[in-house]
């Protein structure tokens, strides 16, 4: 059988408020992302995932969702989106649209029958316990502020559960009617022709019945991050049973916020659960060959080796971007070969292909509670003070050196980061091995990862030095692609320089 095409596919994230505006606007939408295809076909690459761009008071900047089925005006309407999934299919790339099922705004009509009185129908579809205003019912904290993770409803005189914002209800997905209504939103959008889903927070939907105190030791940290419950792989069967029901390999890919490869890859399932998910453990280690090195081989034992395919991501719309986190263009280059050359499916972060660092953003233009504006800069396209936007003060403040760091700019810099992505995804696209390939380590000096990729094909070897030195290197072959455009098509000439990499063809 050959393998299912999300498993050679490049993932492009987008995070539509911050893409481009279809018309002069201080936010993008989906117009503009359709403006903007051209962009990515000419990058190449095969799929995107976008951001929630439904109907949403926007406390969470859309994860907060009033209504799962239709398209807030800010962003166009159902029609602009069919008209985006048409011309992402015309060119033959896929789109997953952003499922937000652990919660829904405090806006969403549902909630707000629920909060009407204990007596609603729709009451039980939120998890509310009774208590006294002093005391919340056990110690979980919220996301993005040290708060507990429930608020007292004055109105009804009960707690309600929020593992996000209190404007972010959790649901409750031990009541059949609420698994039936979010199958129903998968459905809708199903049957419009998306290509799969990116699943938010999916780890955090089932809850442990008793709702259990979390331990003393990590009190502090959000409980989102460490809800890990037998009742949650259950319903993403469910999920998935509906998702392959659908024709067309549709994907689930979603996003489990544990912070242990060991555990992320549990929602997998027996290939019966997630078919892909985030792992963002590597996204959190730091420039250091040994840590990776350890991050690589924990990938493999724990995913690769129960038969299921990793994801590599490095940015987000919730993290600083790598090339401030990692702090040099260099190093954002050499992170590329890791995200393309290691096995399983990456996914990119619009606008790290332009090497962007995160924005300064001043307290008064701060606008997120979770403090994350900096990575959701607005994406420069041109030169010109609006770069391309036809304003020239968008929601967010620009990324430093927009002027001269823009789509427009680096396209005609053919020595361009922008260059080297496109280089690099051609060369992954060229190259069974680097798409479907086995993974080898090779024994290397210390501050340097290089592994070989196999197919019959032909085989292909990366190597990363992240030290601040150059690194001798026991490889033969010719350079296909490097991370400092050096030496492109010539023999490798055995060194490789600090805080680079290469790909290489080892056939000589
Ligand atoms: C994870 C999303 O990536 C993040 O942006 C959001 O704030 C939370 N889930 C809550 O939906």
């Amino acid at each position: 059988m050959p393998a299912p095409w999300w498993q050679s596919a490049v993932f492009y994230q987008i995070y539509p408020r911050s893409f481009a505006p279809g018309e002069p606007a201080p936010t993008g939408d989906l117009a503009g992302i359709a403006a903007h295809l051209d962009h990515l076909s000419w990058l190449g690459v095969d799929a995107m995932w976008i951001s929630p761009f439904y109907p949403s008071p926007q406390a969470d900047f859309g994860y907060d969702v009033a209504d799962f089925c239709d398209v807030d005006p800010a962003y166009g309407d159902l029609a602009t989106f069919d008209r985006l999934l048409g011309a992402c299919h015309e060119r033959g790339m896929r789109l997953l649209v952003d499922l937000v099922p652990n919660h829904t705004s405090d806006q969403h009509p549902w909630f707000v029958a629920a909060r009407s009185s204990r007596d609603d129908p729709m009451r039980d579809w939120y998890v509310w316990r009774d208590g006294t205003p002093d005391t919340p019912p056990n110690n979980w904290r919220a996301a993005f502020a040290p708060v507990p993770a429930w608020t007292w409803d004055d109105a009804t005189g009960q707690w309600y559960l929020h593992q996000f914002l209190p404007q972010q209800p959790d649901l409750n997905w031990d009541n059949p009617e609420v698994v039936e209504a979010m199958h129903g939103v998968m459905r809708f959008w199903l049957d419009r022709g998306v290509d799969g889903f990116r699943i938010d927070v999916v780890h955090g939907i089932g809850k442990d019945p008793g709702l259990p105190d979390d331990p003393p030791e990590v009190a502090g940290i959000p409980h989102a991050t460490l809800n890990d419950t037998a009742r949650t792989h259950e319903l993403i069967r469910g999920m998935r049973k509906l998702v392959d029901s659908y024709p067309g390999d549709r994907l689930m890919l979603g996003e489990v916020y544990l912070l242990s490869t060991e555990l992320v890859a549990k929602y997998y399932g027996d290939g019966d659960e997630l078919h892909l998910a985030f792992n963002f453990p590597p996204l959190y280690t730091r420039w250091h060959a040994e840590r990776w090195r350890a991050q690589i081989a924990d990938t493999r034992h724990h995913i690769d080796d129960r038969g299921a395919w990793p994801t590599w991501v490095l940015s987000n719309h919730d993290n600083v971007r790598h090339r401030s986190r990692y702090g040099s263009e260099a190093r954002a280059r050499a992170a590329l070969f890791l995200l393309l050359g290691l096995r399983g499916s990456p996914v990119l972060y619009a606008g790290e292909e332009l090497g962007l660092e995160d924005a300064e953003v001043p307290p008064d233009r701060a606008v997120d509670p979770g403090g994350r504006d900096g990575c959701r800069a607005p994406v420069p396209w041109t030169s010109a003070p609006d770069h391309g936007w036809g304003v020239t003060d968008p929601w967010l403040p620009w990324p430093p050196d927009a002027d001269t760091r823009n789509v427009e700019a680096l396209r005609a810099d053919e020595s361009s980061i922008l260059h080297l992505y496109r280089r690099l995804l051609a060369a992954r696209k060229a190259s069974p091995a680097l798409q479907l390939g086995d993974i080898v380590d090779l024994v290397t000096p210390t501050g340097v990862v290089a592994w070989r990729r196999t197919s019959p094909a032909g085989d292909r070897v990366v190597a990363v030095n992240m030290s601040g030195e150059p690194a001798g290197l026991d490889v033969a072959g010719i350079v296909l692609v490097a991370s400092d455009g050096a030496g492109e098509g010539a023999p490798f000439a055995g060194t490789l320089g600090p805080d680079s990499a290469v790909l290489v063809d080892p056939r000589t």
